[in-house]
């Protein structure tokens, strides 16, 4: 780089004081320049914008006036967030969406993750509502507000409502609320698994500009809307100062892009006018599929799981449970260890070569006979496309159920959790009826039915292991953990796999 030291010529001067300086004095001196000339374009910008504002048209005004006796002008002003220290969830404002017709019902998706005391967010919603007294989750529900209605105002195509729920961005950010670092959207039928989401986000400097969330898992879905988009469902993330561009961009998105079907549509629309690319992280679940997800869930890609979504749509996650029902069971082993939950471990059975697919504090799937790690780790197509609801494409590969039953799994659902003082966990799966048909005259597969329930247990997962290069853990079936014991009973322990060891 070009430096003019000691030049004494005045246009060398000026040009220096755009260049790095060398000695630690010489950043304050830049430093000071810098901050005056900011200094001089925020308060040059705000005349501005008082000055537009007064003559802009009705809506404006009265908008604004109404709302900005409490909430200060500087709101929509670019601010640090000026906390420090490791990201936790109260650093998160969390924007649901929702609307009053349905908010009785649908509250109950977002009791099973709110926690008063530490979470912090709202849910949006098109007009008052008030839960009724004897509504189990009328005193640990995210707290109600009302959109502004400053929406109405906007055209749109098809959908009025994405209009309001793409203004929540706006909504969330103009309160203005102290130490937020992220703002995280989501439907009011969105399941945050919020330590998780605390651990993804954390990778992150919120004090850039970062759009994260999850796309569709139905390749039609995707062309149709866009891959490099955050599918508002599964929730996605957006940084203080992304959000502070946004929140001022927003009017003019939504004018812009009315044809848009989404809200989240808009957003990315609006997200990349900014200039900022979408950042997949592949645990953020839209859940864009229909029929039974379970195989889907089993198979989960090597990354913590962060949000569900769609599931009132869905198959329930355990048979003999309603969608609510199931997400609560889920939270049983979430709660003893957050981190593994969902987490896929495979081995075989050493002596009959069982191949074993466990997702640990869900469901366990055992085949009679050999199938590599790939192919463990390959759904089965037990669900379609959302959309059309046809046999695929998906953004990952599924492999086909096997026609013949002897072919098929045997499945497991977990139906107990529990702590082991000083080791970790213990989880139990009892086998279940998944409607894969009758296997008749295959000795190994009826060898296999007999195990009725699986003892799963493991050490808790070390906190650090979402910061390394990522790498399945293995398991093992053991001695006397079937057949001694119990024959209908199986014994089977988690562990990190040995250096060199492989599935
Ligand atoms: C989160 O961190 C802040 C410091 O930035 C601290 O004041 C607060 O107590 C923490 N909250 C939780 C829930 O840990
Ligand atoms: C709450 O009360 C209303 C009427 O007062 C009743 O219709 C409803 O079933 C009650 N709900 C519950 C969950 O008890
Ligand atoms: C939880 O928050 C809601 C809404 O802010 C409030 O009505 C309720 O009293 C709180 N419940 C508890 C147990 O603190
Ligand atoms: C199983 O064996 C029985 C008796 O040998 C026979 O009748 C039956 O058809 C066989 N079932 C299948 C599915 O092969």
């Amino acid at each position: 780089m070009k430096t003019n030291r000691g030049g004494g010529d005045e246009a060398l001067k000026f040009s220096s004081f755009f260049f790095m300086p060398e000695r630690p004095r010489d950043y304050l001196v830049l430093f000071i320049r810098f901050s005056v000339i900011a200094c001089l374009v925020v308060s040059v910008s705000l005349v501005l914008r008082a000055t537009f504002l007064s003559s802009s048209p009705r809506d404006y005004s009265t908008t604004y006036g109404l709302r900005f006796t409490t909430v200060p002008q500087k709101s929509i002003a670019l601010s640090p967030t000026g906390s420090i220290g490791p990201l936790n969830v109260s650093h998160i404002l969390f924007c649901i969406a929702g609307a009053a017709e349905t908010w009785i019902d649908r509250s109950q998706y977002t009791s099973l993750w709110w926690r008063n005391s530490t979470t912090r967010g709202f849910v949006w919603l098109d007009k008052p509502v008030n839960l009724p007294q004897n509504h189990s989750d009328v005193r640990f529900s995210i707290p109600i507000r009302v959109s502004d209605p400053g929406w109405t105002r906007f055209k749109f195509s098809s959908s009025r409502a994405a209009v309001r729920i793409a203004r929540i961005i706006w909504d969330s950010y103009r309160l203005n609320l102290p130490d937020v670092r992220w703002f995280v959207m989501g439907d009011d039928d969105t399941v945050f698994f919020t330590e998780n989401l605390v651990k993804v986000l954390s990778k992150y400097d919120h004090e850039q500009m970062w759009y994260i969330g999850g796309n569709s898992e139905s390749v039609e879905q995707d062309v149709m809307h866009a891959y490099d988009m955050a599918f508002g469902g599964g929730g996605f993330a957006i940084s203080h100062p992304l959000a502070a561009r946004l929140a001022n961009a927003m009017d003019g998105c939504l004018q812009r892009y009315f044809y848009f079907y989404g809200s989240d549509q808009r957003i990315a629309a609006c997200v990349s006018e900014i200039g900022v690319p979408f950042t997949e992280e592949r645990g953020f679940h839209q859940l864009d599929i229909k029929g039974d997800p379970y195989v889907y869930l089993s198979a989960h890609p090597l990354t913590p799981l962060v949000s569900l979504h769609h599931l009132v749509y869905l198959d329930p996650m355990f048979p003999n449970k309603n969608p609510i029902e199931s997400l609560q069971n889920l939270m049983k082993p979430y709660s003893l260890d957050q981190n593994r939950i969902l987490q896929q471990i495979n081995c075989h059975e050493g002596k009959r070569q069982w191949s074993i697919s466990i997702s640990w504090g869900y469901s366990i799937q055992i085949y009679s006979y050999f199938l590599t790690a790939k192919e463990l780790t390959t759904p089965l197509q037990t669900f379609k496309t959302w959309r059309s609801s046809s046999d695929g494409p998906f953004v990952f590969n599924t492999r086909s159920l096997p026609p013949d039953p002897c072919q098929r799994p045997v499945t497991y659902f977990m139906d107990g959790a529990e702590d082991v003082r000083f080791y970790g966990t213990k989880t139990r799966y009892s086998v279940a009826d998944k409607n894969f048909g009758l296997c008749e005259n295959n000795t190994e597969h009826s060898e296999l039915t007999k195990v009725k329930r699986i003892l799963v247990t493991s050490m808790k997962m070390d906190p650090e292991y979402w910061n390394k290069a990522p790498r399945r853990q293995c398991c093992e079936v053991m001695e006397g953990g079937r057949g001694k014991r119990k024959e209908n009973e199986m014994l089977i322990r988690i562990r990190k796999c040995k250096s060199s060891e492989r599935i």
